[in-house]
């Protein structure tokens, strides 16, 4: 790999971190009555998904949508089947008990993600245009309607949001 491939890649990731963590600093700057502050937080990490996209684009990583969804079923398949289990395994050794949530939760949730894409892979063209909604405790992931209950973490209904 070369230098300006690495430096890519680093880039790639060091600008999408910077988007998440803007995020929930704006999140935490509301909390706290500080909606300037907020929304300055939103507009910076706007920019670095800008600077994300462009590095992940010159990486040549955005391909087809055919092999878009391969790669992430790769991505997730990885989480769910290596990354996460050992990761729950060493919270638990280690006696954190909101990592292990936070890890179990997220665990749980990919593998319903490598099954939707898988779902999709079979035919993209005509996968459906439906509604997607999120759970906020867990991330799970379901179209159409919110669950009764959120079959990973068990919030009800109203801890759905919608995906734009
Ligand atoms: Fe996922
Ligand atoms: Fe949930």
């Amino acid at each position: 790999m070369s230098k300006t491939e690495k430096a890519l890649r680093e880039a790639f990731a060091g600008e999408s971190q910077a988007n998440r963590r803007y995020l929930a600093f704006a999140e935490k700057a509301e909390d706290e009555n500080m909606s300037g502050v907020a929304k300055l937080f939103r507009a910076v990490a706007a920019a670095e998904t800008i600077h994300a996209h462009k590095h992940l684009r010159t990486l040549g990583a955005v391909k087809s949508t055919k092999e878009n969804i391969q790669e992430a079923i790769s991505g997730e398949t990885h989480e769910f089947k290596d990354m996460y289990p050992q990761m729950i395994a060493d919270a638990k050794e280690e006696g954190n008990k909101s990592a292990e949530i936070s890890f179990t939760y997220a665990n749980a949730v990919e593998q319903v993600h490598a099954d939707l894409y898988s779902k999709a892979l079979q035919d993209p063209a005509n996968f459906p245009v439906q509604d997607w909604y999120v759970c906020k405790i867990c991330g799970y992931t379901v179209a159409a309607a919110p669950p009764e209950k959120c079959p990973v973490c068990g919030a009800n209904p109203k801890a759905f949001f919608k995906a734009d």
